[in-house]
């Protein structure tokens, strides 16, 4: 029996107006999007650089405005929000990023606490979330630290603790093990997996890492110039690939993990 879906995406579509050589021009960045997440998925989006997948992410809490369609995430029907509703809606929306934007005159229980601060939680609750959260992400011993005295990964820990800080409903992850190193990336992986396990929370996780969708998600959408060109499971999508894209992504992972130290290459 299929559930219903917890994310719920139908024609959506986003136009960048931009300029272009002095006579502004349209950018179709998104067409005709739809989309369905379950409820406690990973969900991975794939796709070229400029493919589209961070305006996606960001029309899911309306940091892009979709210029039509309809976006449901829980009970919110999201795209109909007033300004005030949606300030209270994204704080139960996540959000983590390659670089991720810490606050860097704060230390990490500052900016942990700095969302649950904006939504005016007391003090006293607020010190215990925070408490709760970075034992979570098994950051209590660098709790005092800034950013500046962190490594990339306990950066990403900070991030993901601060996501987590008002209990969301879904986390939206853009990119955020590529600044990794391998190992660091494999680690905060793990984080969010156990996370999706412990908490059933939802996580659609953007990336042009096959690996990452390979290890950590069960379904996945492809996005190929602003469309949905593939989407299933993981397994049948890496098993029988059918984009255009995909077929690429594969190729060029196997061939970066069959070497590339071949004679004749010209060198
Ligand atoms: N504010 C903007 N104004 C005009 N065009 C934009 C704007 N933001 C994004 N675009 C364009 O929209 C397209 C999709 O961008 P987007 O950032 O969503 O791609 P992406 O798939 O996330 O790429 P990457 O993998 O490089 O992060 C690109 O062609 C980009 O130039
Ligand atoms: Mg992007």
């Amino acid at each position: 029996m299929m559930s219903e879906p917890f994310i719920s995406i139908q024609g959506l579509n986003k136009t960048f107006w931009g300029a272009k050589r002095s006579v502004v021009a349209p950018v179709e960045v998104l067409r005709d999007i739809d989309l369905s997440i379950p409820q406690g998925d990973i969900f991975g989006i794939m796709g070229f650089s400029g493919a589209g997948k961070s305006t996606l992410l960001r029309c899911l809490n309306r940091l892009e405005e979709p210029e039509s369609g309809s976006v449901r995430i829980g009970e919110h029907d999201v795209c109909s929000l007033s300004h005030e509703q949606l300030l209270v809606f994204r704080r139960k929306i996540g959000m983590i990023f390659q670089q991720f934007n810490l606050l860097e005159a704060r230390t990490v229980v500052g900016n942990v606490s700095f969302p649950l601060e904006v939504a005016g939680q007391r003090s006293a609750e607020r010190r215990a979330r925070v408490d709760e959260i970075l034992e979570l992400v098994g950051l209590t011993d660098r709790r005092d630290f800034y950013p500046g005295q962190l490594s990339g990964g306990q950066k990403q820990r900070v991030g993901i603790a601060r996501a987590l800080a008002n209990e969301p409903i879904v986390l939206l992850s853009d990119e955020a093990t590529s600044a990794l190193d391998p190992q660091i990336a494999l680690n905060v992986l793990d984080l969010l997996i156990n996370i999706n396990q412990r908490l059933g929370l939802t996580i659609v996780l953007v990336t042009h890492q096959i690996e990452v969708i390979k290890y950590a998600c069960r379904n996945v959408a492809v996005l190929e110039n602003g469309r949905i060109v593939e989407r299933g499971s993981v397994r049948e999508v890496l098993t029988n690939p059918t984009s255009e894209t995909m077929k690429v992504f594969m190729q060029v992972n196997s061939e970066m993990t069959s070497g590339g130290w071949k004679e004749g290459a010209g060198i």
